[in-house]
């Protein structure tokens, strides 16, 4: 975002000019759905925001904003978090989880870049996008809307989205949810966290330190609360750190009803005026859609309980984001003909390819679909292979807007039944339900076994469906769930190759779909053209390069099992189940075989402050090209505060022909070796650390070895 001198003075000439109230109505959002009362009276006035508005009446609010003294032109918000999918049939990309698995971060700034467009074109200003909360309770509801569990893959590939929302000026973006939200206690959406400062600013903040950086306009605070005190209200951390640390120069937005909450669940305000005087003065500027928010905070600026500095500073910053987007000059927009264009498509196709992962594969796949070779049969079958509810995940026109549309689906958008049809002409496709994904209605699993047994081959479609994904859809259990796990082993016992495709928002506990499948793709909310790409996957037509973002419980009881935890005195596991997680962050089988070797350090002793490399060569060692994710892990001895067993550092995503070799070289700074001290400060403590370069988490060591190098650094 731009700060410009004249679009300061522009701003000051305009404070001096506004009643309380008016400045008051800049610091409000507006849900028309929600208040369908109070809406036509305020939306004659001129409000900050709206949210959630869609098609002709974006127009006609903005000319009634027009009409009043200071026509200050509205700012609209839309949940544009995975493209501009509220907008039937405009470009839906993979969810953020799916399109993590591809740690590309090119591609997705290009997303981020073709949603602005769309959202641009469409009349709106403003993506709620992107989420940087860190899923590592994989019962929270919302893990799909994440770029999973690592705090610096999360850092990265948000700034990556940001800068492509951002670049063209053209929408604000807004990093969220402020902060820890995805760390409520047990995975329970919205409930307290429960963690200390210092964890905020080793494991939480990086992200969002990332995000101003990249120019994120505006930052959300989460709904819940941080040891107690609501985020929202919580002055240390939206002021002091985010402003005065990050240097945050854009607006802060509350999420849905915040102030409400502050008073009426947390309970730290006794009224909406406390709520609003704590709110304002913590460095809220404005608020999503709490209308008594409006009355309060007038009365608490007139009777001098809000200094009117604060209540400026915050209509400022609101302000300088309006300007710096050109809406006053109305700028402008994009055509219509952007929204699904054929360059859009191409860029969703090549990011859902590298949001696949194969987690499994005993060489059954690729399959060849030459009309000589193809299977004569093959057989679809299961809940998910035939809906793209499931597969488009939350916050989509779907789940959100008109369900009806989807009945009218274009040809163009892909299941992986239509996938399948599209990619094997020469094979007969013969597809049935098996049985939904919850309950036991329209379940047929004797059918599936016919089916199955009079095919070559089963395309098995499992997962999870929109009523165990989202908001405040948390689960207690993570295992299939419905009759999928009979129909599974039913499928199974027939004895002929199958191949599964999970098609779900979040890692399930699949122990036994791995044991019992020769091939395992997974597609996280694949959206438009996961099925096209699974069924591609499954033909060999690309070879998959997605890494997981995100670890895979053995069992629920089993969580947490992010990769970065601590040591300790045990064995770190429990005496009924298997150590560590199924699969493990990072990890994630392509057609081919990488080699890595002749790793490098460019010193042994680094003095404290400066960086230093390291390299290694990385061989295609099989018979087609693919992409190959090469991870800098770092591993620190010993320090004053316990740190993680090991940390992600790096990653580069290369491209390798047979046979080919590349050197891939990463630079450590001490940022890469900075851990939070007991005062927390972000320090770099002297000491050895060991560094990795490998193709997935390694086993941490302290010894020297052929892919881990010591590296001391002196003060
Ligand atoms: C609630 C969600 O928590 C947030 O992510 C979203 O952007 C807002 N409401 C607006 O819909």
């Amino acid at each position: 975002m731009k700060i410009t001198p004249e679009n300061e003075r522009k701003i000051s000439e305009l404070l001096e000019k506004m009643s309380v109230r008016d400045k008051i109505l800049q610091m409000f959002q507006m849900d028309k759905s929600a208040h369908k009362e109070e809406f036509p009276a305020l939306s004659e006035e001129n409000l900050g925001s709206y949210l959630s508005i869609m098609g002709e009446e974006v127009e006609a609010l903005r000319q009634k904003a027009k009409a009043t003294e200071h026509a200050i032109p509205p700012i609209f918000g839309i949940d544009a978090i995975h493209g501009h999918a509220w907008r039937p049939f405009a470009t839906i990309f993979p969810s953020q989880l799916a399109m993590a698995c591809s740690w590309n971060e090119e591609l997705i700034e290009e997303m981020g870049a073709a949603t602005a467009k769309e959202v641009n074109a469409d009349g709106l200003d403003w993506v709620f996008s992107p989420v940087l909360c860190i899923a590592r309770d994989t019962r929270w509801g919302r893990v799909d809307e994440t770029f999973g569990e690592d705090p610096y893959l999360i850092g990265k590939l948000g700034a990556a989205i940001i800068r492509g929302y951002e670049r063209d000026g053209l929408v604000a973006s807004c990093a969220k949810h402020y902060i820890g939200y995805g760390e409520a206690t047990g995975g329970r959406d919205s409930y307290d966290t429960e963690v200390t400062m210092r964890k905020v600013r080793e494991v939480f903040l990086p992200p969002f330190k990332e995000a101003v950086e990249a120019g994120a306009s505006t930052v959300m605070t989460a709904y819940g609360t941080l040891d107690g005190t609501p985020m929202t209200a919580h002055r240390e951390l939206l002021t002091d750190i985010l402003r005065g640390e990050l240097g945050f120069e854009g607006f802060v937005v509350t999420d849905y009803c915040n102030y409400k909450l502050i008073s009426t669940k947390h309970r730290v305000a006794q009224d909406a005026r406390e709520a609003a005087r704590l709110g304002i003065t913590a460095g809220n500027d404005m608020s999503m859609n709490t209308v008594a928010f409006i009355d309060a905070a007038v009365a608490e600026a007139e009777c001098g309980n809000i200094p009117m500095e604060t209540i400026d500073e915050a209509v400022r910053r609101i302000l300088r984001v309006k300007f710096a987007l050109g809406l006053f000059e109305e700028k402008e927009r994009m055509p219509k003909s952007v929204i699904a264009c054929k360059e859009h498509r191409r860029l969703n196709h090549a990011l859902t390819r590298e949001s696949l992962v194969l987690l499994k594969n005993n060489g059954v796949i690729p399959i060849d679909n030459s009309p000589e070779k193809a299977p004569k049969s093959i057989a679809v079958i299961g809940p998910n292979a035939n809906g793209m509810e499931n597969q488009y995940g939350d916050w989509t026109f779907t789940s959100h807007r008109e369900p009806a549309e989807y009945k009218r689906m274009k040809n163009d958008r892909y299941t992986v039944l239509a996938g399948m049809r599209e990619i094997f002409p020469d094979s007969e496709i013969k597809y049935c339900l098996g049985c939904p994904v919850s309950g036991e209605e329209g379940a047929d699993i004797a059918e599936a076994v016919r089916l199955a047994e009079s095919a070559d081959l089963t395309v098995l479609v499992l997962g999870d469906d929109l009523s165990q994904n989202g908001e405040a859809k948390d689960r207690a259990k993570l295992e299939l769930t419905g009759k999928q796990t009979e129909l599974l082993a039913a499928v199974k016992a027939v004895g002929k190759p199958l191949v599964t495709v999970m098609v779900t928002g979040k890692p399930l506990c699949i122990g036994d779909v791995l044991e019992k499948s020769d091939a395992v793709v997974q597609m996280f909310c694949g959206s438009d053209l996961g099925g096209l790409a699974a069924a591609e996957l499954i033909s060999g037509k690309f070879n998959p390069s997605g890494k997981l973002p995100i670890s895979y419980p053995r069992s629920v009881g089993a969580l947490p099992c992010y990769y970065n935890g601590y040591s300790s005195w045990h064995w770190g596991g429990y005496c009924d189940e298997e150590r560590g997680a199924l699969l493990s962050f990072g990890y994630g089988l392509s057609f081919t075989e990488y080699e890595y070797s002749d790793m490098e350090v460019s010193e042994r002793t680094v003095k404290n402050g400066e960086s230093f490399t390291v390299s290694a060569n990385v061989t295609n060692k099989g018979k087609m090209a693919g992409k190959e994710t090469v991870q800098l892990y770092i591993t620190d001895h010993f320090s004053s505060v316990m740190t993680p067993r090991i940390n992600l550092r790096g990653f580069k995503k290369i491209h390798l022909e047979p046979g080919e070799t590349k050197r891939v070289c990463f630079t450590v700074t001490p940022d890469d070796l900075a851990l939070v001290n007991r005062r927390e400060e972000t320090v770099v403590e002297p000491g050895k650390f060991t560094v990795y370069i490998a193709p997935c988490v390694p086993d941490f060591t302290y010894e020297e070895e052929k892919m881990a190098k010591i590296v001391e650094i002196t003060e």
